[in-house]
């Protein structure tokens, strides 16, 4: 059985609180990027570069975004996600899910870029990091606009589903 066939009314406890974690980790990743961006640009230039715990949180907020990224994917299929709401037009619904499942394909193409980057010295990889950094502010960006979107035009109250749990 998929999740599709029996769609549950909200979004469970552990998937809000995942949600908002992932927002905190990625906030935190845009905020103090300077560190590892500064490291990155020594190496390349073959330098040596003075640690910082910034660069170690960065690795480890990563690390955690991916793991976090792969529970919420685990509940997705195991407990499944509410159907859109219904006065969604069509179209925003394909896009609404399209978008939910870019997030997840972006977050692990930012990890794993990032860290064949870190570890295994491919500049191409902090390339394609660099290029998904610009695609997930762009996807956020759409994200946060269809909340007052949904509130003001559709008139439903989606972000309660991400407040309130339905377990
Ligand atoms: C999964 C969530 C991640 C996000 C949202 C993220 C985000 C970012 C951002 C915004 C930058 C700054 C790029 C710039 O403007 O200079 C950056 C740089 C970098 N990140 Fe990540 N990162 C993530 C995971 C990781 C992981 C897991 C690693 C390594 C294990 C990593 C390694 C790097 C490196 C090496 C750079 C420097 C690249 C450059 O400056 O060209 N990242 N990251
Ligand atoms: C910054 C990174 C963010 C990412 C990666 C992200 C990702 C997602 C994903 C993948 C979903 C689909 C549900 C799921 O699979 O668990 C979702 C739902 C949702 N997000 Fe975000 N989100 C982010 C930020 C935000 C912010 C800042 C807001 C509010 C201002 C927000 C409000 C919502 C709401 C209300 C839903 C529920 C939509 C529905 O009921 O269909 N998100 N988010």
């Amino acid at each position: 059985m998929t999740a599709q066939t029996k769609a549950p009314q909200g979004y469970s406890t552990a998937q809000i609180v995942l949600h908002w974690a992932v927002v905190v980790l990625i906030a935190a990743q845009y905020i103090f990027k300077d560190a590892i961006s500064l490291a990155w640009d020594a190496i390349r230039a073959g330098e040596t570069f003075a640690f910082s715990p910034l660069i170690l949180a960065h690795v480890v907020g990563g690390g955690l975004i991916l793991a976090f990224v792969v529970w919420r994917l685990v509940l997705r299929f195991k407990r499944g996600v509410p159907d859109a709401p219904e006065n969604e037009p069509a179209p925003l619904k394909t896009l609404s899910h399209v978008a939910h499942w870019a997030f997840y394909a972006v977050l692990v193409g930012m990890a794993m870029s990032g860290s064949l980057a870190w570890f295994g010295d491919v500049s191409q990889a902090a390339q394609v990091h660099n290029i998904l950094k610009v695609i997930l502010l762009a996807l956020i960006a759409l994200h946060v606009l269809a909340v007052p979107f949904h509130r003001f035009v559709l008139k439903n109250n989606v972000m309660q589903r991400m407040i309130r749990p339905a377990d």
